[in-house]
Order: C-alpha cells, then sequence, then structure tokens
C-alpha cells in the first residue's frame, strides 16, 4: 500500500514536472529566444558589403516630382530573387541583427533613394546553391559618391567597416568575404584615377590586417561602361587598374554589360539581380565548398591559399 502511494507521489511528481516544462517551452521568453534573430548569432556566414552607391543599390529609383521638388524615390518592387529567406539576417545601422529585406543598405547612407543592390539576390543564391550554407549574415557598408581615398584608415567609411566588421564578428559570426563595387566617383574627375591601382592595393592589404584575415575572400566588380547623361572620361584608367589586381583570394567580376538606368551609372533591378548571383558563383567557385564542416572550410582558406 505505502510502496503504492509511493509511485503515486512519482507519478504526480513527474507529471508537474512535465507541464511545468511545456509551460516553459511554450512561454514567451522561450519563443523569444528561438525567433531567428537571436538564435544564430552563432557560426553566421558573414558577408560584408561595400564600396559606392551600386552596392548600396539604386535598383528601382526613380525620380519624382513632390511638392515642386524632384526627389528620388524607390518603387518598392522586389523580385523574387531577393525575397526574405529566414536564413539570411541583415547587420543594421542600430548595429543589431534583424531578418534581411530590401532595401538592404537602408538606414547606412540614404533613406529615401534606397534601392536595389545585389546582397539579397546573392545571399537567395547560396542558399538556394547550397542549402546547408547556414546563416547568412549580410553586413552593409556601402556609402554613395566616396571616392577611394575615403576607403582608407582614418576615414569615415573605411573606419566603419571595419567596425561594423568586428561587431558582427563578436557573437561568433565567421567573415567570409567582402562584396566589393566602387569606382564611379573616381571616374569622373579628380586624381583618384591616378593611383587607383596603388590605392585599391592598399585598401585590401589594410582591411585583411586589420580583421586579422590575411586571406580574406573580396569579390572585385569591375565597373560596367556609364553611359549618358552620366561623364566618366577616366573610365579606362579605372578599369585597367581594377582589372591589374592581381591579389591571391580577390576575384574580380566585370559588370560590363550589365543594363544601366537612365542616369547612365546605376545597375536596373533585374542588372543587380544579375550582380548579385554572379557574384554568388564568385564565391563558390573560389575553393570546392564542403558545407557539413564550416570550420575546416574556414581553414582551408588559411591553409590552402
Ligand atoms: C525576434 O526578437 C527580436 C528581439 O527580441 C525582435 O525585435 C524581433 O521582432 C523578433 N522577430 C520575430 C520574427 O519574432
Ligand atoms: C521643397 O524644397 C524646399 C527647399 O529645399 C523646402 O523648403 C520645401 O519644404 C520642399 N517642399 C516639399 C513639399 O518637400
Ligand atoms: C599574378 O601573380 C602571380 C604571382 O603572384 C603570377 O604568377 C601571375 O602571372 C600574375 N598574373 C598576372 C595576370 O599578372
Ligand atoms: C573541385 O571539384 C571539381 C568537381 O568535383 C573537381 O573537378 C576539381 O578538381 C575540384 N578542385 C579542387 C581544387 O579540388
Amino acid at each position: 500500500m505505502l510502496k503504492h502511494k509511493n509511485d503515486e507521489i512519482i507519478l504526480i511528481l513527474t507529471f508537474l514536472l512535465l507541464v511545468s516544462n511545456i509551460c516553459w517551452l511554450m512561454s514567451q521568453k522561450r519563443v523569444k529566444e528561438c525567433n531567428t534573430t537571436s538564435r544564430v548569432k552563432k557560426n553566421v556566414q558573414v558577408f560584408l558589403l561595400a564600396g559606392q552607391s551600386n552596392m548600396a543599390g539604386r535598383g528601382g529609383v526613380i525620380r519624382k516630382i513632390v511638392g515642386g521638388n524632384v526627389t528620388k524615390v524607390w518603387n518598392g518592387f522586389v523580385p523574387q530573387e531577393c525575397k526574405p529567406n529566414q536564413k539570411i539576417i541583415r547587420f543594421n545601422a542600430a548595429q543589431k541583427w534583424e531578418e534581411a529585406h530590401e532595401p538592404l543598405n537602408y538606414g547606412i547612407d540614404c533613406l529615401a533613394s534606397c534601392g536595389l543592390g545585389p546582397g539579397m539576390a546573392f545571399a537567395n543564391e547560396i542558399l538556394k546553391r547550397d542549402s546547408n550554407f547556414g546563416v547568412i549574415g549580410l553586413v552593409p557598408c556601402a556609402r554613395g559618391g566616396t571616392g577611394l581615398f575615403k576607403w582608407r584608415r582614418g576615414s569615415l567609411p573605411y573606419d566603419e567597416l571595419v567596425k561594423r566588421a568586428k561587431l558582427a564578428e563578436k557573437d561568433g559570426g565567421i567573415i567570409r568575404g567582402l562584396l566589393w563595387y566602387h569606382g564611379e566617383s573616381d571616374v569622373k574627375g579628380g586624381d583618384g584615377y591616378r593611383d587607383y591601382k596603388i590605392n585599391l592595393e592598399k585598401f585590401i592589404h589594410d582591411l585583411r590586417s586589420d580583421l586579422n584575415s590575411p586571406n580574406l575572400p573580396i569579390l572585385q566588380v569591375v565597373l560596367p561602361y556609364p553611359k549618358k547623361p552620366f561623364k566618366g572620361p577616366y573610365i579606362e584608367e579605372v578599369r585597367t587598374a581594377q582589372l591589374a589586381i592581381n591579389i591571391s583570394n580577390v576575384i574580380k567580376i566585370d559588370a560590363k554589360g550589365l543594363e544601366i538606368g537612365p542616369d547612365g551609372i546605376h545597375l536596373t533591378t533585374p542588372a543587380q539581380v544579375q550582380l548579385g548571383h554572379m557574384f554568388a558563383h564568385a564565391f563558390l567557385s573560389l575553393i570546392n565548398f564542403t558545407s557539413s564542416n564550416t570550420f575546416s572550410f574556414y581553414k582551408f582558406f588559411h591553409i590552402f591559399s
């Protein structure tokens, strides 16, 4: 009889324990912890996106007259290739991870005129090609109108890039690469085109050194030819400099031929999607990617490249 009683107590206790467990699992706090933003901070596959306005994204940005003033606004169109995905997060202007969505560079260098860039198409394509890639953390850092002389130590865009990269890495994120689209300012005039190659090499070396990542994969866009009304007399000089970069783990992506919008310099939305895919294929071709063991993949860069 007594033994029976004990069994009964144990049964009741077990039941209570089970109920409290279920309650805990379903509690507000637990649900919060389960959400993408907080769950995935560890092992985030981090990509930095920097350069000028085409990396920031101007796809779908149209001129609109508001109260007699000409303003630029984004038409809001998001192609299927750029839709949000719960495995894609972005490091926002407030330095917090959130679900990524267009316009990706929002709050970094622009408010109203921010449009579609290559980042979301890139990340979605990587996940399409390799569903085990893991969570992709995009860190937008692009700034329109910044000549290469601004992308150096002690200057805001560069320092912000390094700072945001390090913050993104803090919780266990692994920096996998930099997507770089730059040069629009330096083709217009000034002295920027003269030492473009040397300064770009310096940027690459400094960044790798500041991020402690000597073989950081860099996907470097070679500028497409601008068209009227944009004036870019030094396009050949800048393209030649960009094409002459010969550094290990720097892949050049020639954007020549991608569709350019009516302003003569900014890629259209379909062109940005194409560019995003080019970035993805270039990254995946960099090495033979083995998704089952991401750590060895990371080491692979350091040992074999
Ligand atoms: C995830 O949690 C964060 C912070 O707790 C919150 O800001 C965000 O809205 C949540 N996202 C979802 C999809 O519930
Ligand atoms: C138009 O621009 C002027 C000068 O910048 C500004 O004062 C005015 O508020 C603007 N109007 C609208 C409707 O935005
Ligand atoms: C790039 O550099 C490597 C050695 O670092 C050299 O073997 C190769 O020929 C160079 N390529 C070009 C196109 O200059
Ligand atoms: C990468 O994979 C392809 C196809 O499996 C193979 O042909 C190629 O030799 C591999 N390259 C390296 C560097 O292992």
